[in-house]
């Protein structure tokens, strides 16, 4: 797959406020719709440097809740600065992400979608893991998630097994990562 040269990931930090803000006037609602709310604060003007600060304890596991390892979140930045997505990468696994969730979620701002940002987040998060010294990368997502399944896929996932969560039926896939 060939990277768009206009992309990179970016830390989350508080100097793209109003980049921020304008991503998420776009996606409060199909944020709460998809439960990706509980990793992606949907900010407002007065929130918003805390909840930075937060993914920032996160990312150096200060003040995690018991069941949560450290997870950094970078924004996928266009050239001329909107951004396009959101993507977390936990640095470890345990037992609840191995079962559902695996080492990374991806999100892209719906007036975005289909215009392949979604491989290109998931290619560009790889880069980071292996910064993070991970030998293999576990995604996992629910089968009926066509275009999220084509984009492990396309990453080189390997399906591994599949299970029942929720009634839902969740697949997982091993990306290895080479030296
Ligand atoms: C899943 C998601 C990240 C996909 O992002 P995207 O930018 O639309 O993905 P891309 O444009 O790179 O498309 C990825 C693949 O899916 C296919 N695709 C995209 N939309 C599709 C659709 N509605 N139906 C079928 N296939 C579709 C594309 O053709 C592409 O396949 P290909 O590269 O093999 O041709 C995006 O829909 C999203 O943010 N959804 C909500 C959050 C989510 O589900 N995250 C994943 C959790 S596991």
């Amino acid at each position: 797959m060939r990277l768009m040269s206009n992309l990179r990931l970016v830390l989350s930090d508080v100097k793209y406020k109003n980049e921020y803000l304008d991503f998420i006037s776009e996606c409060r609602e199909d944020l709460k719709e998809t439960f990706f709310d509980s990793v992606i604060p949907i900010s407002d003007e007065e929130t918003f440097e805390n909840d930075i600060n937060k993914l920032i304890n996160m990312r150096i596991g200060k003040d995690l809740p018991d069941t949560w390892v450290p997870q950094s979140t970078y924004w996928l930045l266009e050239n001329g600065g909107r951004i396009i997505g959101v993507v977390i990468i936990r640095h470890k696994l345990n037992e609840r992400l191995r079962f559902r969730g695996g080492h990374i979620a991806y999100y892209i701002r719906p007036s975005e979608r289909n215009k392949g940002y979604g491989n290109q987040i998931l290619s560009l998060a790889l880069e980071r893991c292996r910064d993070l010294n991970l030998q293999r990368v576990l995604l996992t997502c629910r089968k009926d998630n066509i275009p999220s399944s084509r984009i492990i896929k396309n990453n080189g996932g390997q399906f591994d097994s599949e299970d029942i969560d929720n009634t839902q039926v969740i697949q997982r896939y091993w990306i290895e990562l080479p030296e």
